[in-house]
């Protein structure tokens, strides 16, 4: 089923709600691909209504990002959507979602002000108001959240437990390509030769892997092997290689505990993200 307005999904939420039926919500700005149809599975296997919102969200974009230019594929999303689980599509407009400026904004202080909140300011507050809306509209049992942007998943279970979010969130594993490069609406954009040197992102983080296996602690190594292993191509333009403590996003010179190792590289005009997440003794 394919819904429009807000007023329409409250009133099909009421009804499961009333038959004590549990709710899981995917959130997702749509052209869905292997790692969205993970998330919605998950969603099917845990609740009995699964809804999937696609909305491309104007308030988490720059001015000079690409929100015009976001992949777009609503009846393509559709069929996929259903054939994972999901029950409903909420596909709002941007007018439904916005009718009037909104002066209400949600931010998460702290976990905002590294990686990719420090390239894209203003990101994260787009993402925690708009996911706070969804929140309210689905008041879902459960919520799905991808890995693959792990300060995402981060940045908005603190905003449930410090508003009082009555749900759980679920954060899910990053899917990849056969090949290694982890899976994204934006790797429509790459051409044939970027595609391959997108492959770098992965691989990186892969031998930084090794290398913590292996015994290496120190931080600053692990990031000059992954800026060099970058830099090899040409192609790569580096916004930003880290490794934090991942209950703080804070970065750390010696790994130890929850360990995020996380980058940003821009191929051409796309702006690619990875990353691994460790546990290190
Ligand atoms: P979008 O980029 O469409 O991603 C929707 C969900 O799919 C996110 O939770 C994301 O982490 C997850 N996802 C994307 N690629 C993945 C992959 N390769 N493996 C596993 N999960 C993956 O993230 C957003 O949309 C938006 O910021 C949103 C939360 C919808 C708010 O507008």
């Amino acid at each position: 089923m394919l819904v429009k307005t807000i007023k329409e999904v409250r009133n099909i939420i009421k009804q499961n709600k009333l038959r004590e039926k549990t709710v899981g919500l995917v959130p997702t700005m749509g052209y869905l691909h292997e790692g969205h149809l993970s998330l919605i599975r998950k969603a099917k296997q845990d609740n009995d209504f699964v809804i999937v919102s696609i909305f491309v969200n104007p308030i988490q974009f720059g001015p000079n990002e690409d929100f015009e230019d976001y992949p777009r594929d609503l009846d393509r999303d559709y069929k996929l959507a259903i054939e994972a689980g999901a029950n409903l599509i909420f596909n709002p407009s941007v007018e439904e979602m916005y009718p009037q400026e909104i002066k209400t904004f949600v931010e998460v202080r702290d976990l905002t002000e590294n990686l990719c909140g420090l390239s894209r300011p203003g990101h994260f507050r787009g993402v925690t108001t708009v996911v706070a809306k969804l929140f309210n509209i689905v008041q879902p049992d459960k919520a799905y959240f991808g890995q693959k942007d792990a300060q995402q998943v981060s940045v908005i279970s603190k905003m449930v437990q410090d508003l009082n979010f009555d749900l759980e969130i679920v954060p899910c594993p990053i899917v990849r390509e056969n090949d290694g490069l982890a899976m994204s609406s934006r790797n429509v954009y790459l051409k044939a030769t970027e595609r391959k040197s997108a492959l770098l992102l992965s691989q990186s983080l892969f031998q930084a892997q090794e290398l913590i296996n292996k015994g290496e602690r120190n931080a600053e190594n692990i990031k000059d092997f992954i800026t060099a292993t970058l830099q090899k191509d040409e192609k790569c333009d580096i916004d930003y290689v880290k490794i934090v403590d991942f209950d703080t996003l804070k970065d750390i010179e010696i790994l130890k505990g929850n360990v995020l190792v996380a980058l940003a590289v821009k191929i051409g005009k796309t702006r690619l993200i990875d990353n691994i997440i460790m546990e290190v003794k």
